[in-house]
């Protein structure tokens, strides 16, 4: 379907609210019926009609029928954020004695799940270096029912084969579930590669504004009905009505956002590479990148997330830059309005840093809507200090 259509058109019943372009937040927790045949109906089928808020509600239905139409999906729920979404997309597919085969370092709420909660109930996961299919094909076990995936990695970049991991999953019967948050449904489309259930943090690019939290679970009609019937309604992280509508407003501009963000950001990825202070730049869509090829096929586009080492690579150093920023904010998160920078060593214990490890003096930078040069001005100056 055409991208504006979708946007502008897709779910909106505009003659339902006296022709209002922006859709009402229909602030209800529930909603009444004329006769009992009806309240039956609704009982019967909670996915077919309007009942209680924790399932479905119209303002979240129209972001919801844009959001599977972004993805090339039948349906999709949205959750309060993106954590809940992966939580629900993980749980409606294991049970006890299950496996999980996880690409290693995915988002960290996704790993303490796999650490902390599965395990109590009988889950075990195995995590693997997803670059190539074999870590999948070696790791599998015969207990084997989901694969998670995030490519590409929010830090790293690391990317997954998908259509073949997909493949290989479905060969297994097995189930797929990907992280898609870095590239957004504009740059990567995992549901037509054979992924079985896409997901993505509408924290970041969707809203957009840095105001407001959501997650998006898309799949096939039937796995989407499965999933809202059991751990949606049972785990009751739906999105709001108001946060909702927020996510509808962000979405209206995505397209310009993420052109804007995308020419920004190679601007910036530029000067950092010819700064005689910064030792690496790590970009997907850059030609150095190792897994450049593959991240060409998958992907028709880069966001903002960049992550880069300096020469001087001490806690010292990295803080001193970090520190000397004046309009890139320091901040966690990512896809909004505002440039963004996290040094990996603030979340490193100082006994545990390894000054020879370059993942361990990674700063991400995200390149928000500013001007570049203005946040070039910044970052030279910040690099000035050190
Ligand atoms: C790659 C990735 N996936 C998932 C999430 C979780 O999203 P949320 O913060 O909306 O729960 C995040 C959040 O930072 C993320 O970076």
């Amino acid at each position: 379907m055409d991208l504006s259509s979708i946007l502008t058109e897709l779910g909106e019943e505009r003659e339902h609210y006296f022709n209002a372009v922006a859709p009402p937040i229909m602030q209800t927790s529930n909603f009444a019926f004329k006769t009992v045949a009806g309240l039956r109906a609704a009982f019967a089928d909670e996915m077919g009609g309007y009942l209680y808020s924790r399932g479905l509600n119209p303002t979240v239905d129209i972001l919801r029928k844009k959001l599977a139409a972004l993805d090339g999906a039948e349906d999709a729920l949205v959750f309060n954020n993106g954590a809940a979404a992966i939580f629900a997309g993980v749980l409606a597919h294991v049970k006890a004695g299950d496996h999980i085969i996880s690409v290693r370092d995915p988002y960290s709420w996704a790993q303490k799940m796999f650490d902390v909660i599965l395990p109590r109930f009988g889950v075990t996961t195995t995590y693997v270096d997803g670059r190539t299919l074999a870590a999948f094909e070696s790791a599998r076990r015969p207990q084997t029912t989901f694969i998670y995936l995030e490519s590409p990695n929010s830090w790293s970049f690391e990317l997954q084969p998908l259509a073949d991991v997909a493949a290989f999953a479905r060969a297994h019967g097995i189930v797929t579930l990907l992280d898609n948050s870095y590239a957004t449904p504009l740059y990567q489309q995992p549901i037509p590669m054979g992924i079985d259930l896409c997901m993505q943090t509408a924290t970041k690019y969707i809203g957009g504004h840095s105001d407001t939290l959501g997650g998006v679970l898309t799949g096939t009609r039937e796995r989407i009905r499965a999933i809202f019937e059991s751990e949606y309604l049972n785990i009751g992280s739906g999105v709001s009505p108001f946060n909702a509508w927020l996510l509808l407003r962000g979405l209206r501009t995505l397209p310009a956002r993420l052109e804007r963000i995308t020419r920004t950001t190679g601007e910036v990825l530029a000067f950092l590479q010819g700064h005689p202070k910064v030792a690496s730049v790590n970009f997907p869509l850059d030609t150095s990148f190792p897994q450049y090829e593959l991240a060409r096929k998958q992907m028709t586009g880069a966001c903002g997330l960049l992550t880069f080492t300096l020469k001087d690579g001490t806690v010292d150093t990295i803080t001193r830059f970090c520190d000397a920023l004046q309009h890139i904010l320091m901040a966690v998160s990512w896809g909004g309005y505002e440039s963004l920078i996290i040094p990996k060593c603030a979340g490193i214990p100082p006994a545990d840093f390894d000054a020879t490890n370059p993942v361990h003096q990674w700063i991400r930078l995200y390149t928000g809507l500013e001007d570049s040069s203005y946040l070039i001005g910044d970052l030279q100056q910040a690099l000035d200090k050190i």
